[in-house]
């Protein structure tokens, strides 16, 4: 059984990357396929847009049945402690809940994110594990508390989509946000951008360092404008600090991306993840320009969840 946790589940990331658009193609050339029998269950304890809905249309198209299961709103709350005396709130332990899920699919995608109080747990991936602990089906990471592979694999074909040098200068952007957020999409972009053949550069105010773990292949730049000159890529992500953990620590508005300091690039596309803060983290003169391939970036979400679900469920 193989599961999707993270970047150390791909045996050939840039082979990934060139197997999804083949896949992309062949889906569009021959319609999606006919039902095949096999089911898998979409487990969010957090919101979604873009992770659900390309999750579905990925099924759709390799003809698998997927079913919904919002736990938090609609579930029994989970034990995930072993030996505890479940006399509290929690009414159902992770043991039956993933042995029961295991036996009606054939695969589960679980998103929990990182809770941000207390970075042992969280960096332990404490939920996530569980349903890979429990789980005898292959799990799907659709954003865990530190990772969100589903999004870099998006990111590595958009870049592959653009790029129009070998090697090209990709800089991931910390920007403002009003809000704490979790470092997943940061460590996962970096953690994936290092393993391709770029000249990957992350830029943030001091305080804001990724876990060393996370910047293999990567330079660190504190100067946010000399890290975009000649940039082809920018990535503009928020995160809040690891080191101070979970704590917002600058809300600086001089690091939003705005179209003055694409200026400095050489033509750079603009990217971002999504959902983005509108004039927090990026211009709308940026967002709405040429530059932005956020869209684009968006679609290929489907393009990873394809590839994803046919490796692991076919
Ligand atoms: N980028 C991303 O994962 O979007 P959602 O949170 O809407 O799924």
């Amino acid at each position: 059984m193989m599961n999707f946790c993270s970047i150390n589940d791909v045996d050939d990331p840039l082979a990934w990357v060139e197997e999804a658009i083949e896949l992309k193609k062949e889906i569009e050339t021959y319609g999606p396929k006919v039902y095949t029998g096999k089911s898998m269950c979409l487990l969010f304890f957090n919101p979604s847009l873009r992770t659900r809905l390309s999750m579905q249309k990925a099924a759709f198209n390799l003809g698998i049945q997927s079913f919904i299961f919002n736990l938090n709103q609609e579930g029994w709350q989970l034990e995930f402690e072993d030996g505890t005396v479940m006399n509290g709130y929690t009414s159902e332990h992770i043991k039956e809940a993933a042995g029961v899920l295991s036996s009606y699919f054939d695969a589960i995608g679980v998103r929990s994110f990182a809770s941000l109080s207390n970075r042992e747990d969280d960096y332990n991936e404490k939920v996530f594990n569980q349903f890979v602990k429990h789980c005898t089906i292959p799990v799907i990471n659709m954003e865990s508390a530190t990772l969100h592979p589903l999004q870099s694999l998006a990111d590595m074909i958009t870049i592959k989509e653009f790029a129009k040098v070998e090697k090209p200068k990709v800089v991931l952007s910390w920007a403002p946000h009003p809000k704490a957020l979790p470092q997943a999409v940061a460590n996962s972009f970096s953690q994936w951008a290092g393993q391709m053949d770029f000249d990957f550069v992350v830029t943030h105010p001091e305080g804001y360092e990724l876990a060393p773990e996370f910047m293999k292949g990567a330079t660190l730049e504190y100067d946010q404008q000399k890290a975009f000159e000649g940039a082809d890529f920018i990535y503009a992500k928020n995160w809040s600090s690891y080191t101070d953990y979970g704590q917002i620590l600058s809300q600086d508005k001089k690091w939003m991306i705005d179209q003055q300091k694409m200026k400095l690039t050489n033509q750079a596309k603009f990217m971002h993840c999504l959902p983005v803060r509108r004039n927090v983290i990026v211009a709308d003169e940026v967002i709405d320009s040429e530059a932005s391939i956020v869209m684009q970036q968006a679609a290929h979400r489907v393009t990873s969840a394809n590839l994803v679900l046919r490796k692991l469920i076919g």
